[in-house]
């Protein structure tokens, strides 16, 4: 492999629900890593993508009134990548385990291993944990049958099955471990592989299912798929052109890391690399197994309702408030915990306070002290030097942490110079110097300043590449960063001129957007709910219980505004596939409304319509544009649905008393 090539790959994610936050953890991470060992001259290349295969795929589909269970996944994969690209995402392979050439691919290796020998038939019996998919033992399990990752009940399952001879490789494995130290990181997880799966032997592993269909079929028993993780970590191969471009893959193989939540480290440790013996490739070099983000201690997760999804708030705060949190504020190999408390504050005190705040003092000062241009600076005094020298330094220790993935020191360090900058117009006092119109000193005051600033963004480049970019354009520097001159002091150009622009990082109030972020999560979770099932499916019948809610006075009655109207208008959403905007006649006005009844009427359905419209309820933003009103509508357990209507002609604007 050229020495300068570098390929890295994050975990290929199911798509059986939206990416939440916690996945875009890794992806942040990896993109990150990506852009600043570019930064550095490297030539990388990044893998990420969907694992669309297996039984807990194919129940979700069912659930949601699917049969081709793709029909559920591709808008699931399309928000993805469009998360991807609103993040800043640069991948530059994103496979997809349902693509043919994948399929094939996993056909081919499935059939090498079996006319090795490493795959023979046999019948499974054990546990098996269908949201992880994995295999577990009557002991693993214990008394209670839940799965040792994530707690769930699992299932007995016993079927015939194909078994790859992952015993056979044990001894191998745990030689690989030992003579590359730096193969499993960070490395307590090694104790954890060694002390939990290998020191006690190693089964056989299931590698084939039969119970469903969902799946790549085994080349030479077509009524067996390939095990979900079998096909998934194959993606790694496919992506840089297995199977089909030879000079490609063995330009980039072996992987260099493999980044991967804690829960899945055994498979990237013990199933991949035994899987690569069996096939006579490479191991990969490294597989990093970082922590998770946890909510309330618990993992994020939709099934504990604890769900935090990126686009509200890349929405509303941009994407490096985001980016900043997620790596400053935890330790890429141990969990640590989201609350929107320590997000909105670390916004306000680091990016908005110290950041946003150094650069808009600079350069207001520039402008009202220089006439907006950055002079040459005059003989240096201690504090300048002491400035200098600390802008100077920072380089090295970031490249330093950047080796080991340490997000957070690397941001630590770059903010030490930030606050050493936020110092130094303290102790220099400009103002003070600019009173006295001591022409000098204030040119070399000025001049650090945005010398300090334009370090910070050379720094801050990889690793918040729009803040980099702002900063830049408010200093009047037009040239894209570069490493080597992260650690250059003076190389912004006498006589540049600074363009003051808006505040990089407004200040936040957090009390009232610790209760937006809820209200913007809360109402994309229903918008995602409603967008998931299949257009006339309402889910499982209910049962017709009574499930009268809680009584309410007539008082309480007596606060709905529900008006009669006409649907003078429909059109599609702009920005939400399943959405309608209406503009509705109330009789006194025309409102406008928007509603998730597009798979229930046509436009031309919907337009002439008479209606009844709760008029007082709290205005709500959905995707840009704001709802004045509610239509009233009931719906049986079969998911028909009907708008409520009167049978006599009455006016809009009519009430319903
Ligand atoms: N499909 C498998 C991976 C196959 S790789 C060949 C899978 N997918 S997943 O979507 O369930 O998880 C993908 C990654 O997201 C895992 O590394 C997992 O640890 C990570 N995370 C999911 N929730 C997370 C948090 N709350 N926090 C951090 N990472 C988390 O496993």
């Amino acid at each position: 492999m050229n020495k300068k090539s570098l390929y890295v790959t994050t975990p290929i994610y199911y798509p059986n629900d939206n990416l939440h936050i916690g996945h875009t953890y890794c992806t942040i991470a990896v993109d990150t890593y990506k852009k600043f060992k570019t930064y550095q001259g490297y030539d990388v290349f990044f893998t990420t993508g969907t694992d669309e295969h297996g039984q807990k795929l194919e129940d979700k589909a069912g659930e949601n009134g699917y049969d081709n269970p793709l029909d559920y996944i591709d808008p699931i994969v399309a928000s993805a990548k469009d998360l991807w690209k609103s993040l800043d995402i640069h991948y530059d392979a994103f496979v997809r385990s349902t693509d043919k050439a994948h399929e094939k691919n996993v056909q081919d290796i499935f059939q090498k291993l079996y006319d090795k020998g490493d795959i023979y038939k046999g019948e499974y019996e054990g546990y098996y944990c269908t949201p992880c998919e994995s295999f577990w033992t009557e002991t693993q399990v214990g008394e209670d049958h839940i799965c040792p990752d994530c707690g769930r009940e699992v299932s007995l399952a016993k079927e015939e099955t194909y078994f790859f001879r992952l015993s056979k490789y044990r001894e191998r494995l745990l030689q690989y471990y030992k003579d590359n130290p730096n193969f499993i990181m960070p490395k307590s997880r090694e104790h954890e592989m060694v002390n939990n799966f290998l020191k006690d032997g190693l089964d056989d592993l299931s590698v084939t299912r039969s119970s469903f269909s969902w799946g790549v079929k085994v080349p030479f028993d077509p009524k067996h798929v390939v095990y979900v993780w079998i096909d998934a970590l194959s993606c790694y191969l496919t992506a840089i052109g297995y199977g089909t471009d030879e000079e490609k893959f063995n330009r980039l193989w072996p992987a260099s890391t493999h980044f991967v939540g804690k829960e899945i480290v055994r498979f990237h440790t013990i199933i991949w690399p035994a899987l690569l013996m069996a096939l006579d490739l490479e191991l990969p070099k490294q597989v990093f197994g970082h922590g998770w983000i946890l909510f309330d201690n618990e993992k994020m997760s939709k099934s504990k309702k604890n769900i935090f999804y990126p686009e509200p708030i890349v929405e509303a705060y941009g994407v490096d408030s985001l980016k900043y949190f997620l790596l400053r504020e935890f330790t890429f190999g141990q969990d640590g915990s989201f609350t929107r408390e320590k997000f909105l504050n670390r916004l306000n005190s680091d990016l908005a306070n110290d950041l946003g705040n150094l650069l808009s003092r600079t350069v207001s000062m520039v402008e009202k002290y220089s006439d907006g241009i950055i002079n040459e600076p005059g003989a240096y005094e201690a504090v300048d030097e002491d400035l200098k020298n600390v802008a100077t330094s920072i380089l090295d220790k970031v490249n330093e942490k950047m080796e080991v993935y340490d997000f957070s020191g690397s941001l630590e360090d770059i903010w030490s110079l930030i606050r050493r900058t936020n110092k130094y117009v303290d102790e220099t006092e400009p103002w003070v110097v600019a009173k006295d119109e001591n022409k000098e000193r204030i040119n070399t005051i000025l001049y650090n300043l945005c010398e300090s600033l334009r370090i910070i963004s050379n720094l801050l480049y990889p690793l918040l590449t729009e803040t980099s970019l702002k900063i830049r354009d408010q200093l009047g520097l037009n040239d894209l960063p570069k490493i080597e001159d992260a650690n250059v002091w003076g190389l912004t150009k006498a006589g540049t001129k600074v363009k003051k622009s808006e505040i990089i990082f407004p200040r936040l109030n957090v009390k009232v957007e610790m209760e937006e972020m809820v209200k913007r999560n809360d109402a994309l979770i229903k918008e995602r709910e409603e967008e998931k099932k299949a257009p006339g499916f309402k889910g499982e019948a209910e049962g017709l219980e009574d499930d009268k809610k809680a009584e309410i006075t007539l008082e309480d009655f007596d606060k709905l505004d529900i008006r009669m109207g006409t649907v003078k208008k429909c059109i599609d959403h702009p920005n939400a596939d399943r959405l309608y905007v209406l503009t509705v006649d109330i009789g006194s006005k025309d409102i406008t409304i928007v509603t998730n009844l597009k798979s229930k009427y046509s436009i031309e359905e919907m337009e002439g319509r008479k209606l009844f419209v709760l008029y007082n309820l709290k205005p709500h933003n959905f995707r840009g544009i704001d709802s004045e009103g509610m239509l009233l509508a009931a719906e049986d357990e079969d998911g028909n649905l009907d708008l409520l209507t009167v049978k006599k002609e009455l006016r809009n604007g009519a009430k319903v008393e």
